[in-house]
């Protein structure tokens, strides 16, 4: 804890000033990890064990992560490995999954890009970012001891780019630990000393929220915008009638305990969230009347604010379209869901995300001022639309030795746009 978490809070903002207004300052320092643990909120019987939650995750989450120690002597190589491969050997489906999600590419070329020039300039900070994108011990290249780097005897770059690998988030002192069975059990199938691995230490912990806040979270001294926290998922999360309901971060973002976390990137998953509605009045009409229509978007089951963070933005649109379907000047007309700030993280310029239960409404109104115009409404979504502006001003700014991996993650900004929800209406 104390300054390193105080780095941490900071964050994203570290890099987004630097070389610009220069590094923001931190809030109150250092205080017992007790105090700002947040009391846990888990749905009936499991409220018994709300201690024993906080203190495993506390203990589990610790930061920065202690190295692993010594393997145990009667561990084989592939049990003592740490890369996401080895476990990939036994666990060939959470594997597979994993593969494809965004804890996987946390080490991508934006962050590492940020990295390359941080970990020179302020090792504090660039470690601090490791917390929550390369947690292990084994990953960071540089040890902190306070006041200055040095050199690690234990870092392993491979395992590095690999990001939140499997054993940031079950593995400890070369203990596996997991989910009690789907039975709720705790117990091993047999004797812990006969299984790979020397089997596994099971808690429940593994299926509540407070599991996931450690990175999704910032405590209540954190970094600010506009008085709110820059990362407030799981306040957000605890606040709905999900956390009420007792369904847990794991069970819509990691179902049946498959190990994809879709998010904001995915379709799908943004879908099963929302419900969209749109209506036009169904008469048709000629060249000068006036055409509305309605375009409706209400949070039904997404467990936070949507989006909860920063980067998306969400736009509700209204256009006329010609008969050879280009939009017609001017007839566009939206409706922006987001949380919008500046560059340096220093104002917010609006705030219009949806908590749950909220809807957003665009009410289109144009001339038709032709025939054979259709009216065409559509949700779109910019997952990385704040990253989008960051690369290219950092890359402006000059991001020295990263400049090359933060093209790449500019170009990867611009490619992850999709269309929601699209429909279109003939008028005339
Ligand atoms: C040589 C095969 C082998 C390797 C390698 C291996 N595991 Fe396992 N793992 C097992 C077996 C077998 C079990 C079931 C143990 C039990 O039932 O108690 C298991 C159980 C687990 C569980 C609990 C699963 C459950 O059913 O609830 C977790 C979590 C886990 N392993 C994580 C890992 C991670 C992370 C790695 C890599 C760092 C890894 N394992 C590498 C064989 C392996
Ligand atoms: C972000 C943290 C995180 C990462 C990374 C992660 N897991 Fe898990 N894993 C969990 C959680 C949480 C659960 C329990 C989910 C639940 O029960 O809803 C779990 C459950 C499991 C289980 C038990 C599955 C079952 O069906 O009972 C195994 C095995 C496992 N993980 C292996 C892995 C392996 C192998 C990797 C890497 C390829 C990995 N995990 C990466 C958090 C993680
Ligand atoms: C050790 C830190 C850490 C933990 C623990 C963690 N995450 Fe994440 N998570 C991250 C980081 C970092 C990213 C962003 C990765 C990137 O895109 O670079 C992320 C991204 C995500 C996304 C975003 C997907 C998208 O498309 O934008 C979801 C969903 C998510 N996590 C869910 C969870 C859930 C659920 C848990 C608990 C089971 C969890 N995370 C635990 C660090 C963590
Ligand atoms: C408290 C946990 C946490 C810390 C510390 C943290 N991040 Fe993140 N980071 C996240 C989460 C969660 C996401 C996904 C949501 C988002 O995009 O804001 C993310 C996303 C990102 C992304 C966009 C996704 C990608 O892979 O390109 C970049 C770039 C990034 N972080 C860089 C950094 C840098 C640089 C630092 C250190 C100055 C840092 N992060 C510190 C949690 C963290
Ligand atoms: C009721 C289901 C539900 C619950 C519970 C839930 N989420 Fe989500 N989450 C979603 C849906 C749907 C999306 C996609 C829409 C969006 O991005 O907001 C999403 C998106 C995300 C994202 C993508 C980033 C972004 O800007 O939206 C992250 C990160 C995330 N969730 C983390 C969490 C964490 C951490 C928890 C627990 C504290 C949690 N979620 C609880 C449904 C849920």
């Amino acid at each position: 804890m104390g300054a390193t978490t105080c780095r941490e809070r900071r964050d994203h903002a570290a890099t987004l000033t630097r070389g610009g207004t220069g590094l923001l300052s931190c809030g109150a320092m250092s205080r017992p990890i007790g105090a700002v643990l947040l009391v846990l909120a888990l749905g009936g019987a499991r409220a018994v064990g709300a201690d024993a939650i906080d203190d495993f995750v506390a203990r589990h989450w610790k930061r920065p992560l202690d190295a692993q120690g010594p393997p145990p002597v009667r561990a084989t190589p592939l049990e003592a490995s740490l890369h996401p491969e080895a476990c990939a050997s036994c666990h060939p489906q959470q594997y597979a999954d994993w593969r494809t999600s965004t804890h996987a590419a946390s080490m991508g070329p934006g962050v590492a890009g940020q990295l390359v020039e941080l970990l020179a300039s302020d090792p504090e900070s660039a470690l601090g970012c490791q917390n929550c994108h390369a947690p292990l011990a084994e990953q960071r290249p540089l040890d902190w001891d306070g006041t200055r780097a040095g050199a690690s005897a234990i870092y392993d770059p491979r395992l590095r780019h690999r990001g939140l690998v499997c054993a940031g988030c079950h593995v400890r002192g070369h203990e596996r630990f997991g989910p009690p069975r789907r039975d709720g059990s705790l117990e091993s199938v047999a004797p812990r000393d006969t299984l790979p691995h020397n089997g596994v230490t099971r808690s429940p912990a593994f299926l509540g929220s407070k599991f996931c806040a450690g990175c999704h979270q910032f405590e209540p001294d954190g970094f600010r915008v506009n008085g709110k926290l820059l990362e407030d998922t799981y306040e957000e999360w605890r606040a709905s009638r999900f956390a009420r309901e007792g369904v847990q971060c794991q069970d819509c973002h990691m179902p049946d305990r498959r190990h994809l976390w879709r998010g904001i990137h995915d379709p799908e998953m943004v879908r099963s969230g929302l419900t969209i509605e749109a209506s036009t009045a169904a008469a048709r009409l000629a060249p000068g009347d006036t055409v509305t229509a309605m375009l409706r978007v209400t949070s039904t089951r997404v467990g936070h604010a949507f989006p909860t963070y920063i980067p998306p933005r969400v736009v509700l649109r209204g256009e006329l379209l010609d008969p050879d379907g280009r939009p017609l000047p001017g007839s566009r007309q939206e409706r922006v869901i987001a949380r919008d700030a500046e560059l340096d993280l220093a104002t917010e310029n609006f705030d219009t995300r949806l908590q749950p239960g909220e809807s957003a409404v665009l009410e289109y109104r144009s001339v038709v001022a032709a025939p054979g115009v259709r009216l065409r409404l559509s949700v779109v979504v910019y997952p990385d639309w704040f990253y989008t502006r960051f690369f290219q001003a950092l890359l402006l700014q000059g991001a020295g030795r990263g400049a090359e991996p933060v093209r790449e993650a500019l170009e990867a900004t611009r490619r992850s746009s999709y269309v929601l929800f699209e429909r279109d209406v003939p008028l005339t």
